[in-house]
């Protein structure tokens, strides 16, 4: 399973060019439409969702006693977290009669109550009473996601097979258990492509210069593929008003839904992405940034925070760049690259475990 580690010295040198990138100016403008073509036209590899640990919510927007809908994975979902501060995620549709229990059910002690005729299910989606009745219905059973809390996000396991657990785990990261880092600043957007388009962009750094206009592009150090793991490392000269300043960018992906990005260089800086299909169209992206702070007083927390706000402005700003590219690109099955491209066939040799057929009548595809 273990791929070599792929080394690149892409120190890569590309034609200055005045202005605004064409892409810039078009998101500037907003006018762009999103092209008819289906996803399954678009993307043809794309006939099932990957296997995966998902990003549900964030931790502090799922407390105690609280329910929510989502839909992912082209499924209604029902979050909720019982009393003893478990998080859950459940398909949301009662096997009573069928009533959607994200609205208006409620969480009573450890257990979920549908709205509808209030029968009562478990953490593990067991009916364990029905308040009409003497009897429970054995039958009656939500599917229930494993369900984990790591680094302030609520994660759960996605795979075909309903009995398949997890394969892999998520660490804990020291970053989240100090209080050197900010809160997350929070940001999120709706993709109209699959995962792994967004995941093939990573390592190109060439977008960065063509696309968002950055004066520096990163040096590709080397790309390891691990098993369910991917490690990208690479270090940057940031542009400084003092001049170039040595920085390093590394990050880390457990499988298709999760990964973390360290930069690390003028202000220290992390950010967890998840990527989580909403249905075969559209993908959730988020990222939760945290930054170094800059010290304890009140005056360095609040400039530490002003630098959060403008990273996720500037994310923001790029991300409706690079949504004309996600919105509207094809997969080419057999690119023509060159080799300071970077390894995209290496990244797709390893996103391909990641698909297993399944249940694909009952996603809806
Ligand atoms: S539909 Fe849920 S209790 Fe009847
Ligand atoms: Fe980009």
């Amino acid at each position: 399973m273990t791929e070599p580690t792929k080394q690149f010295s892409a120190a890569v040198k590309i034609r200055e060019f005045p202005g605004q990138t064409p892409l810039q100016i078009m998101a500037a403008k907003g006018e762009t439409e999103p092209t008819p073509l289906s996803s399954l036209e678009r993307f043809p590899y794309y006939t099932a969702f990957p296997f995966a640990w998902y990003y549900a919510c964030y931790s502090d927007d799922l407390l105690p006693g609280e329910v929510r809908q989502a839909r992912y994975l082209a499924r209604d979902l029902v979050l909720w977290r019982g009393q003893d501060n478990h998080p859950h995620v459940m398909d949301a549709y009662c096997p009573h009669l069928g009533a959607n229990i994200a609205l208006g059910g409620r969480v009573e002690g450890d257990n979920l109550v549908c709205p509808y005729h209030w029968w009562e299910y478990d953490g593990d989606g067991q009916n364990v009473k029905v308040p009409y009745s003497n009897k429970v219905n054995r039958k009656a059973k939500l599917r229930s996601y494993p369900t984990v809390e790591r680094n302030g996000l609520v994660l759960f396991w996605y795979h075909p097979d309903p009995a398949c657990k997890p394969l892999w785990e998520i660490p804990d990261f020291p970053e989240y258990f100090t209080d050197e880092w900010t809160e997350f600043h929070k940001a999120e957007w709706k993709v109209r492509c699959p995962w792994q388009e967004l995941a093939e962009n990573g390592p190109d750094y060439i977008h960065l210069k063509t696309v968002h206009g950055a004066a520096t592009v990163p040096e590709l150090e080397s790309l390891t593929y691990d098993g369910y793991k991917s490690s990208l490392r690479s270090k940057v000269d940031f542009d400084t008003p003092r001049g170039p300043t040595p920085g390093r960018i590394d990050t880390d992906s457990w499988g298709p839904g999760f990964s973390i990005a360290r930069f690390a260089g003028i202000i220290d800086t992390i950010f967890m992405s998840g990527t989580t299909p909403i249905d075969w169209e559209y993908t959730l992206s988020i990222k939760g940034y945290k930054i170094r702070k800059l010290g304890h007083t009140e005056e360095l927390l609040a400039k530490t925070n002003r630098v959060g706000q403008a990273l996720v402005a500037d994310l923001r700003k790029q991300m409706l760049e690079d949504n004309i590219i996600f919105d509207n690109k094809i997969q080419i099955a057999s690119p023509a690259l060159v080799p300071e491209d970077g390894p995209i066939m290496a990244f797709r040799r390893w996103a391909e475990q990641f698909y297993a057929d399944g249940d694909l009548v009952s996603a809806g595809r």
